[in-house]
């Protein structure tokens, strides 16, 4: 299974699966420093940011390359959901010759192919990027006992891609999410749309149900929030 596909399989029960991302969602929002009129919005899926946006817009722009997630987004006159990827030259020409007051990403950018190429083109469109993506460290128990590495980007690639066009604030959190039993732990990592990893071989997921003695999953988040541009 494909990273993008793992979204799309789950993408009609996902509302369910994603307790983590609707809190760093209300977060990002919470703490925006200016309420923004025209809004770019990186791996919308279904909708999970534009439920908290509670003031009058102008133009709203939400990018999914999931076919699915962009069917169950809100659509209407000033809001837009365009399915396209956002690491493709298709989405760049999509975007080119557009201004925004804010380009938001909630639990998206840390699945791109070339963050840095991406906030490249973002800083030619926008002043202001306000973001949260997982860490590599999300599930770091389960990855030390398959011995895989992290498919998502690592903390210092995140600041080093924003850090090369913008000055920042980065804020890095762990969150700890308990369950009742190993069963449904391991059904919510693939439920959620987070690990985006293919099934595990036979050997490699016996080892990890006899191993993991934790009763919860470890995420780690950092939230990006650009204060000026570099020159
Ligand atoms: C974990 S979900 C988060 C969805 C939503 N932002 C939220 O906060 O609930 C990640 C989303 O990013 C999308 N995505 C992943 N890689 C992408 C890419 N390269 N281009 C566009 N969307 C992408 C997935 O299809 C999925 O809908």
């Amino acid at each position: 299974m494909s990273e993008k596909n793992s979204f799309s399989k789950y993408a009609n029960h996902y509302d369910s699966y994603n307790i983590i991302q609707q809190i760093v969602a209300k977060a990002l929002i919470r703490e925006l420093s200016f309420k923004p009129k025209k809004i770019l919005e990186l791996g919308c899926g279904s909708g999970q940011i534009y439920r908290n946006i509670t003031w009058d817009i102008e133009k709203y722009t939400a990018i999914d390359s999931s076919l699915q997630m962009c069917e169950l987004h809100h659509k209407d006159k000033k809001v837009e959901v365009i399915c396209a990827n956002f690491d493709d030259s298709d989405f760049f020409n999509i975007i080119k010759d557009k201004k925004y007051d804010m380009v938001i990403s909630s639990s998206a950018l840390q699945w791109s192919k070339d963050l840095t190429k991406l906030i490249g083109y973002l800083s030619k469109v926008t002043n202001n990027i306000n973001a949260v993506l997982f860490t590599s460290n999300t599930f770091k128990t389960i990855q030390k006992i398959t011995e895989q590495d992290s498919p998502i980007l690592d903390e210092k690639s995140i600041k080093n891609a924003f850090s090369k066009y913008f000055d920042c604030t980065f804020e890095k959190i762990e969150y700890k999410l308990q369950f009742d039993s190993k069963k449904e732990l391991f059904s919510y990592i693939k439920k959620s749309g987070v690990s985006g990893k293919s099934a595990l071989d036979f050997k490699v997921a016996k080892k990890l149900h006899k191993e993991y003695n934790l009763n919860y999953l470890e995420f780690e988040v950092i939230f990006v929030k650009t204060n000026s541009k570099k020159s």
